[in-house]
């Protein structure tokens, strides 16, 4: 993994961004994968920017969510299609008809709607790009503790903690859905890079178990350790926790000091130099 560890939760969304904006730049009909939730808003708000001040188009750019809530309609505000649409859907130029999310009501054939949803990402190639949040207890998407490292899409019963976390989205008596359909841990390694983010104190300890645990199902970030390429973006609250801190910031100075070392020429060598994940 690569740990990038940097002042605050603005300069997370920034340098999240700008990994984004690397990716369509050079591959315009790239897929990501997208998520919710507090963390990526910013994110998206800088993508935003990005394409109406810089041109950049997502014209061509599909997204896949990891997660959408069961029992809500797709344009009740508190649904994911609605997040996705008011932050970032609507500022780009994205087709719609490129953005997939794996929604299903109860009337739905689960396993029908999620192998249809993964059979989607295969036919565009797999995803390029994975953005990921991480819950307070570790989950990434909708995968709660204990969740098979190599699960699909697939629907699960939400944790209770995590219900109370995004209570906040729910006015007070609004229903709010216990279950969702996520893509599983197994989907998400597939994608060609992972992109995680935290910020804020209530997450270090996650942080600290998805980077430094042991490998476990009652963490499911820390399947992450499996995957050939993971960058991972904290502000320093969220990175409080890691025993490891110290020696992350000083290979991200190392690499810094050999790009500059090539780029004035005071050194052979190629970018490449810099340590590889
Ligand atoms: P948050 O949620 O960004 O709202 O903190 C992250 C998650 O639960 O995956």
């Amino acid at each position: 993994m690569k740990v990038l560890i940097v002042e605050n939760a603005d300069l997370v969304a920034q340098m999240g961004a700008e990994i984004i904006r690397e990716l369509v730049d050079s591959k315009p009909k790239a897929v990501l994968g997208l998520a919710t939730g507090s963390t990526p808003i910013a994110m998206y708000a800088y993508l935003v920017q990005i394409h109406k001040l810089r041109g950049l188009s997502f014209k061509e750019v599909s997204g896949f969510n990891l997660d959408e809530y069961i029992g809500l309609e797709s344009d009740s505000p508190q649904s994911y299609r609605s997040f996705m649409n008011r932050s970032l859907f609507d500022g780009i130029d994205i087709g719609l008809n490129n953005t997939y999310l794996p929604s299903c009501g109860y009337e739905d054939d689960f396993n029908s709607v999620a192998s249809e949803f993964e059979n989607t990402i295969r036919a565009k190639g797999g995803i390029d790009l994975q953005i990921l949040g991480i819950g307070r207890n570790g989950h990434i998407g909708f995968n709660e503790p204990i969740s098979s490292l190599s699960s699909r899409t697939r629907v699960k019963t939400l944790r209770q903690d995590t219900i109370e976390d995004n209570s906040r989205f729910f006015d007070e008596g609004e229903f709010q859905p216990f279950q969702a359909m996520t893509m599983g841990i197994g989907t998400i390694l597939e994608a060609e890079h992972i992109l995680l983010m935290a910020t804020g104190l209530e997450k270090a300890k996650a942080v600290r178990d998805a980077i430094e645990g042991p490998l476990s199902a009652m963490c499911p970030a820390s399947a992450l350790q499996l995957h050939k390429k993971v960058t991972v973006i904290l502000d320093e609250a969220s990175a409080q926790e890691l025993e490891n801190k110290n020696y992350y910031k000083w290979v991200n100075e190392k690499n810094k000091e050999l790009e500059a070392m090539v780029s004035t020429g005071h050194t052979r060598g190629n970018s490449c130099m810099s340590e590889q994940l």
